[in-house]
């Protein structure tokens, strides 16, 4: 029997952070015995905040090394890089004439971005998430194993599909759902600034990648507050937040023992914070030193670019022949 196909990708803007770890990375690692994967990194999307020739470079190996330290194998899914499928963005143009501008402009993420960067609103950002249709439809995804934050852009890649489907009378495209394992809601992980996600441009994200002593550092940092003054009160967002990722990343008997301690109003957040720090570092220190191991040896990742992107063509150029052919692109000599 076939195997139900995944597509996922990572944009590489810097260092893979616990966010896309746990909200990603995490599903990608136990699909990959029992799905037929294909995890991309994003370069394309990435040019949406303009990045240089060089950091683009770096951020494309980067997120290649980390992809493969984090566990993910070549022989068994296929990792390639956006930009070397040219095809994705052929079926992007062709996608882009049935995407309206208003179901764009409402999208949350656009908002959101159009807020925070008011002086460069391009283009790129406004079809976002056309783009990445095309990077799940391409081929012919089941599932998409994303964090909580795409959920939205998701909704937009099952009505783009549904919508090709509908307009040329076909079923070329099976509609993609979210992933995760046993059916669990979609994985949030909290920054450590005490609001909302932890995310690359916020400021407030744990690298793989990063030294043991910056995470030290970085955790003990973290916003709590005061402290619980009676006892069996609720958690003010920080708090809780600290308390989430602990729940991520710590044995379940130590976050116990912190939520005792926080009902009795005997919780040391200082304690908590080093406790946290240190089940952060166990955790990253071996992939951190995989990735360095990687990064040193170049004809390795190229030539895992060069396998990813032959298999991800192979499957591209196939969906591409079925969509031209539907459109009407037909041959007249
Ligand atoms: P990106 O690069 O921002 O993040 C990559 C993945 O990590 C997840 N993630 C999180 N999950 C939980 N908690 C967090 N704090 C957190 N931060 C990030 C994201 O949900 C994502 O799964 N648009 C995408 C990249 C993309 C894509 C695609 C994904 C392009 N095309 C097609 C899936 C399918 C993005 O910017 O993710």
């Amino acid at each position: 029997m076939n195997k139900p196909t995944v597509v996922s990708g990572i944009r590489p803007t810097g260092y893979l952070h616990l966010g896309n770890y746990f909200g990603a990375v995490q599903n990608f690692l136990r699909m990959q015995e029992n799905y037929n994967c294909y995890f991309f990194i994003a370069d394309i999307h990435s040019l949406t905040t303009h990045p240089t020739p060089e950091n683009l470079q770096s951020g494309v190996r980067q997120v290649l090394a980390e992809y493969l330290a984090c566990g993910i194998d070549p022989e068994k899914s296929t990792i390639f890089i956006q930009s070397d499928v040219p095809e994705i963005t052929e079926l992007y143009t062709f996608l882009n004439m049935n995407a309206y501008l208003g179901e764009l402009e409402r999208t949350t993420s656009f908002k959101d971005k159009a807020r925070q960067q008011p002086e460069n609103v391009n283009a790129g950002l406004l079809t976002y998430p056309v783009l990445m249709a095309a990077d799940i439809i391409i081929h012919k995804a089941h599932f998409v194993p994303v964090g909580k934050d795409q959920e939205q852009n998701l909704e937009m890649t099952r009505k783009f599909a549904k919508r090709f489907n509908r307009m040329y009378k076909s079923d070329v495209f099976p509609i993609p759902k979210p992933f995760t394992f046993d059916g669990a809601d979609l994985v949030k992980v909290p920054g450590l600034d005490g609001s909302g996600k932890m995310g690359k441009s916020e400021g407030n994200a744990i690298n793989l990648y990063d030294d043991p002593k910056d995470i030290r550092k970085k955790v003990m940092r973290a916003v709590t507050d005061a402290g619980p003054t009676e006892k069996n009160s609720e958690k003010p967002e920080p708090v809780q937040n600290l308390f989430n990722l602990m729940k991520i990343v710590s044995d379940p008997a130590v976050v116990q023992q912190f939520d005792e301690a926080y009902v009795k109003c005997e919780i040391r957040y200082g304690d908590m914070k080093k406790q946290l720090a240190e089940d952060i570092v166990s955790f990253t220190a071996p992939i951190r030193e995989r990735i360095v191991e990687i990064l040193a040896d170049d004809a390795y990742l190229a030539k895992v670019a060069k396998m990813g992107s032959e298999k991800a063509r192979e499957s591209a150029v196939a969906t591409l022949k079925e969509v031209k052919d539907l459109i009407g692109f037909r041959k007249l000599f």
